[in-house]
């Protein structure tokens, strides 16, 4: 898909679809002036557009979306009026979520190019951010997991115009439409492999797409195979992977955006469970069919590297993924194991099913240690206690760090990936304390989120630290605006907001 911005001094009509973005509160006269001179010519159009808003259906509240096919060959063939609610209360979510839901529509109409115009929204929100959100929500609604499907519909979608009056403007709706493409990509990228089912991407395979990715958009992948860690003592990663027939990897990722900082590294590590059957803690077939997304953490960050790369963020970042299946072999760990782990502690195995934290607390050690990283962040499918306490729509966070926590905050209200902060209290502590070793993996049915939270916090040292739990917002059970059924990508624009935040 090519998207491009046009003036409207030398625009012709030359996309199938237009779409005209409504206010509540707009009298018909101004979006007369609204449709401006690239309609004016065509009056059958306008009065149309008239027509349609002198009736009763539409009246441009947020989410009201209206069709007027005009039944012709020639472009456009429809108009798509799209209602975004009052001007006092619009917001870049309102864009998006609008935008995306009109690009589907008007897929559905099977049109190859679409157009807007973005003058009416150019005195409202900062020209940047709008273009971005719009490019971002046309390139999010525009996918679908199909991959597997022998009749698969791809979108007819191919140009999508960008008109705005002013020609000094273009550099920085240039800007935008660069920046929105990159992440509604990065978001793509991430729902794909989260999508994958687990019998076609394994510990291996996910690592396989670690280095495309490195490599189509510049930052390096180095793979560690199950001896190298193994010499590294990754323990409890170990013990996670040794009932599966496919071997972990450990996938690094490295992109040096400001090498004269030498100071700061951020550490990015993503759950990678290729598949989570439960291990012998085994869990029900209802719960285990979508478990080819437990490596949504991954998914998360490969799509954020890749973001942080091509718009070349001014930061250090390292990622990890320390990448296995939970499966069931005589072979395989047990309730009631004490195993070890790469940073000494040992820790007591009470449920087989909690094997994100032992895998993610041996990824969290070696990025300190070994790569060196200042700040760290961990995201992850983690507990089905988060879907309980926040639903689909907020990330549980867990963080040692205010300052931190509001860099994330300010990241969320950004791509409206939203968050919700969890308390961390001393008393809280209890439930990972065993009475055997130095940790339990559980700590029984209540306040889940948090002590497997805690459980990671063990490890990160002194270092800022934010924990992420996407177990509920990482999948989603319905198509709805820009999201798709199954994986939503989570994670990937949200970190990609976050360290740009970093940047010196
Ligand atoms: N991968 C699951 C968490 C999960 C649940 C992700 C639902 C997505 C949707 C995780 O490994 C797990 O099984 N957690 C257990 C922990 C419990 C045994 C302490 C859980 O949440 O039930
Ligand atoms: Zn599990
Ligand atoms: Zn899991």
């Amino acid at each position: 898909m090519i998207f491009k911005c046009k003036s409207i001094k030398s625009y012709t009509n030359k996309a199938e679809t237009k779409f005209i973005v409504c206010f509540e509160d707009t009298e018909l006269e101004n979006l007369d002036l609204t449709l401006g001179s690239e309609l004016a010519l065509d009056t059958e159009i306008v009065s149309k557009i008239k027509f349609t808003l002198s009736g009763d259906d539409f009246k441009g509240k947020n989410g009201q979306l209206q069709t007027i096919n005009l039944f012709r060959d020639q472009c456009p063939k429809n108009i798509i009026l799209i209602g975004l609610g009052t001007k006092e209360a619009f917001t870049l979510d309102k864009l998006r979520k609008n935008i995306a839901k009109a690009v589907k529509e008007s897929v559905k109409l099977k049109s190859k190019s679409m157009d807007l115009n973005i003058e009416s929204l150019g005195s409202l929100l900062d020209l940047h951010e709008t273009t971005r959100t719009i490019c971002e929500a046309v390139v999010m609604a525009n996918y679908k997991f199909d991959k597997y499907k022998s009749d698969k519909k791809a979108s007819t979608l191919e140009d999508f115009n960008i008109i705005y009056a002013e020609e000094n403007e273009v550099e920085n709706i240039n800007k935008g439409i660069n920046e929105g493409t990159v992440l509604g990509q990065a978001n793509l990228l991430a729902r794909f492999l989260c999508n994958e089912p687990s019998n076609v991407l394994g510990p291996v395979e996910l690592a396989i797409e670690a280095k495309k990715a490195g490599e189509e958009s510049g930052f390096e992948v180095e793979v560690f195979d199950e001896a190298s860690i193994k010499e590294l003592k990754m323990e409890a990663f170990l013990a996670v992977s040794r009932a599966s027939a496919k071997p972990p990897t450990l996938i690094v990722m490295r992109y040096h955006g400001n090498p004269d900082n030498k100071e700061e590294i951020i550490g990015l590590v993503g759950k990678g469970l290729t598949y989570d059957s439960g291990g012998l803690s085994i869990k029900p077939t209802a719960s285990m069919v979508s478990m080819k997304s437990d490596m949504g953490g991954a998914a998360a960050v490969i799509g954020a590297m890749s973001a942080i790369t091509k718009l070349k963020a001014k930061v250090n970042v390292i990622a990890v993924i320390a990448a296995c299946e939970n499966m069931i072999d005589g072979n395989g760990y047990r309730p009631g194991d004490i195993i070890g782990s790469m940073g000494g502690k040992t820790i007591e195995v009470l449920n087989t099913d909690a094997e994100g934290r032992l895998t993610l607390v041996d990824a969290v050690h070696y990025i300190i240690e070994k790569e060196h990283a200042t700040k760290v962040l961990d995201i992850a499918t983690l507990t089905g206690a988060v879907l309980s306490a926040l639903g689909s729509t907020a990330t549980g966070v867990l963080s040692n760090n205010d300052f931190f926590y509001n860099m994330l905050e300010q990241a969320s209200k950004i791509c409206d990936e939203k968050i919700w902060r969890l308390p961390t209290f001393e008393d809280y502590k209890e439930l990972i304390k065993s009475d055997v070793a130095d940790l339990k993996n559980t700590g029984g049915p209540n306040a889940g989120t948090i002590g497997a939270g805690l459980f990671i916090g063990e490890f990160v040292q002194d270092k800022p630290w934010l924990h992420l739990d996407i177990a509920g917002t990482s999948w989603s059970n319905k198509d709805s605006d820009y999201e798709s059924k199954g994986a939503t990508g989570a994670g990937a624009r949200l970190l990609y907001h976050l360290i740009k935040q970093l940047e010196d």
